[in-house]
This record gives C-alpha cells, sequence and structure tokens, in this order.
C-alpha cells in the first residue's frame, strides 16, 4: 500500500524511483560504494530497503543496519548485530568463525555483543567473517550521521576493507553532516582518499508524479478525491514523498477529512522536524544556529545571516564562524545554497521556524 508510513521494502510499493533502484542495483553489483542522499523523507531508507531485497533475490548477501540512537563504537556493533540478527541465513554461514571472536557470541536468539575492550577490533573480525565468503554482501548503513564521533577510526576501518574485502559493499545513507562529508568529499590525508563512494541524490517528486502518486495510493483505497484537493495537497507538501503518504494515510486510513488531514499532516512534520533539528543542535551554539536558520527560512544573503546572529548574541561574531555555521547547515542539508543566497529547503522546517515554534 503506498500510504503506508513505514519504509517500503519491495520494489511494487515503490512509486516513481525505477531509475534510482536500477542505478543503485547496478552500482553495488559492480561492487561500487554507493552514498544516498536526499532530504528527511524523501525515501532514501525505502530505496536502499528495496534495492536489499532485489539484490537478495539475485543472492547477494544484504544487511541492513539502522544506527540511529547508536553511540560510538559498541554503538555501532549493537547495531550491526541487529541488522545480522534479521538475516538469518548469513548468521548460519558465518556461525563458525564469528565465535571464535572476542566479544561476539551466538545462541539459539541470535549473535550478541558484549562490551569488549576493543570493540573497533571486534568489529573489524565481524566484516572478516562476512567477507570470507565468496559472493557479495551489501551492507547498508543508514543514519550514519548518528557514529560521526568515531568517523577518524571508521574510515580506517573501511579503508582497510575497501582493499582486503573487495565483496563487502558499502551504501551509506542519513544527512550529509559528519561522516557522509568526510567520506564524500575526502581529502588527501583521509584513508578513504581516492576511493568515495559514488553518489545517488533522491529528488523531491516533481508536481506531476506527485499528483500521479496520490491518485494511485487513493485508488489502492477506492477513493476518488476531486482535483482540487489533490491540487493543494501537491502544492502544500513540495513533492516530499513522505509527507504525501503521511496525508493520503490521514485520509484512506484514519478517514479525516481533507482540511483536517492536511493540517494533521503539516503539524505531524513540524513535530518530527523539530525533534531532529533538537537532535542536530545538541552540543551546539543553539542560539547562533537558530537564528541563522531563522534567516534563512525566508531566503538570506551571507551578510544577513551574519547580521542575525550578530543581533541573537548581541556581540560580535567572526567570519570563520558565521562560515563554520553556514557549511554545517548546508552539511546537514537544512539548508541550500543558491546565487549566493540561503534558504531551508524543507516546508516543514520553514513552517517551523516561521512561526516560532523553536527557540
Ligand atoms: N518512492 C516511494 N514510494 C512510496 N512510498 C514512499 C516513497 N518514498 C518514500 N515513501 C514513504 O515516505 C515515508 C518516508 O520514507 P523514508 O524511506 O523513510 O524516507 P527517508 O529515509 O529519506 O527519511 C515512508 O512512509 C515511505 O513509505
Ligand atoms: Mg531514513
Amino acid at each position: 500500500m503506498l500510504f503506508d508510513l513505514n519504509p517500503k521494502e519491495s520494489s511494487k510499493e515503490l512509486f516513481g524511483r525505477e531509475r534510482e533502484l536500477e542505478e543503485l542495483t547496478h552500482l553495488v553489483r559492480a561492487r561500487r560504494w554507493v552514498a544516498v542522499l536526499g532530504p528527511r523523507m524523501v525515501g532514501k531508507t525505502s530505496l536502499v530497503k528495496v534495492a536489499g531485497a532485489e539484490l537478495k533475490k539475485a543472492k547477494t548477501r544484504v544487511v541492513y543496519v539502522n544506527l540511529w540512537g547508536a553511540k560510538g563504537t559498541g554503538g555501532l556493533l549493537k547495531a550491526v548485530a541487529r541488522g545480522l540478527n534479521d538475516e538469518k541465513s548469513i548468521l548460519r554461514e558465518m556461525k563458525d568463525l564469528a565465535q571464535r571472536i572476542e566479544g561476539v557470541s551466538i545462541g539459539p536468539g541470535g549473535i550478541s555483543i558484549s562490551i569488549s575492550k576493543k570493540p573497533m577490533t571486534t568489529m573489524w573480525d565481524l566484516l572478516e567473517a562476512i567477507g570470507s565468503r565468496a559472493e557479495n554482501c551489501v551492507i547498508a548503513l543508514d543514519e550514519v550521521q548518528e557514529i560521526v564521533a568515531i568517523s577518524g577510526r571508521l574510515l580506517k576501518l573501511l579503508a582497510n576493507i575497501f582493499n582486503t574485502h573487495p565483496n563487502i559493499v558499502f551504501i551509506f545513507t542519513g544527512s550529509m553532516f559528519g561522516l557522509m562529508k568526510t567520506l564524500l568529499e575526502p581529502t588527501s590525508s583521509s584513508p578513504l582518499y581516492g576511493r568515495s563512494p559514488a553518489k545517488l541524490y533522491l529528488q523531491p517528486f516533481p508536481k506531476e508524479l506527485s499528483i500521479k502518486f496520490l491518485r494511485k495510493g487513493f485508488e489502492e483505497n477506492k477513493l476518488t478525491p476531486e482535483d482540487e484537493i489533490i491540487n493543494e495537497a501537491v502544492e502544500r507538501l513540495d513533492g516530499i514523498p513522505g509527507w504525501l503518504t503521511l496525508y493520503g494515510n490521514n485520509i484512506a486510513v484514519r478517514k479525516l477529512p481533507h482540511r483536517k488531514a492536511l493540517e494533521e499532516t503539516i503539524s505531524e512534520g513540524i513535530k518530527i522536524v523539530k525533534d531532529e533539528l533538537e537532535h542536530f543542535l545538541e552540543g551546539r551554539d543553539k542560539q547562533a544556529y537558530l537564528a541563522a536558520l531563522k534567516a534563512t527560512a525566508t531566503s538570506a544573503r551571507w551578510s544577513e545571516i551574519k547580521g542575525a546572529v550578530e543581533i541573537a548574541k548581541a556581540s560580535a561574531v567572526n567570519d570563520a564562524t558565521i562560515y563554520r555555521i553556514i557549511e554545517n547547515l548546508k552539511a546537514a542539508m537544512l539548508i541550500e545554497e543558491k546565487d549566493k543566497t540561503y534558504r531551508t529547503n524543507d516546508p516543514m522546517l520553514r513552517k517551523l521556524l516561521l512561526t516560532s515554534q523553536i527557540t
């Protein structure tokens, strides 16, 4: 069902991404590492999961790892263990090797990790055990921005895997922040220099495709709303598949009338964006970042952003600080730069900032 709120897992349920799906599976089969990029709710996780399902049909091993909330190397290991526990056939094959790894045990409930002194070594041993078999294995790391704190050590490990186990192929997704940036634009001192992954950008749906998406979803539910209603929803939700899905679900599953469905989608969207933004702001200069973001909600030039931050801080702020704030916001895909102006690209984020629901 198109209006199902979970990430899609089969190609039947994935709408309008044929080209991207083809490209992703093609790259992976050619053993290219890939970074899937795009704003939140655009369908990155869905694309990766569906590509995984397609690859499995062709006898490729696939492990999906959700890093949301993972902290440090221990968190990474536990997330990988959870991913492996969803893939019983891979576990079965690597059982003998895995049992000998320090910090790893395999029982009837699957693989479990005990906190060891050297989690990165455990991680390496696990990957070696996976790579020791001949067939390709795809490891999809979703929400990689979560493990930015360990990116230095992880990059070294990834470079070693790249060199020694060409049958292990990584897919990275999440916001481009942190690890993504060092992965995608490695400097000459980075262990991954010269081996950066291919980038696959997911764009919001153009207007026509958004309309088709809603029409198809409504048809599945035997509904035929008026053109006007569809047009208004498409207009307000900016072609982001996740918001279109939520709106459709509000109507088809929750049976809300159009206006209410739209309002609820927007307030739910604002809530999700708010949680994510607060997560992003942890450990950063919240005042300065929010001032910069609020300035870009309507679009702002560099000097306007600087002015807004200085007003918020009630003091002069140096150019390097402003530069860093803007770079971080761009890297996190919260703002976009075009013709020397900066703008938040997400309709929900814009509403959140303009209605002062966050301070
Ligand atoms: N191409 C698509 N076809 C059908 N549903 C989609 C598509 N892209 C996204 N969705 C839906 O939108 C929501 C967000 O998708 P998700 O894959 O989680 O996005 P992301 O990982 O980019 O945040 C989910 O409910 C998902 O089912
Ligand atoms: Mg996702």
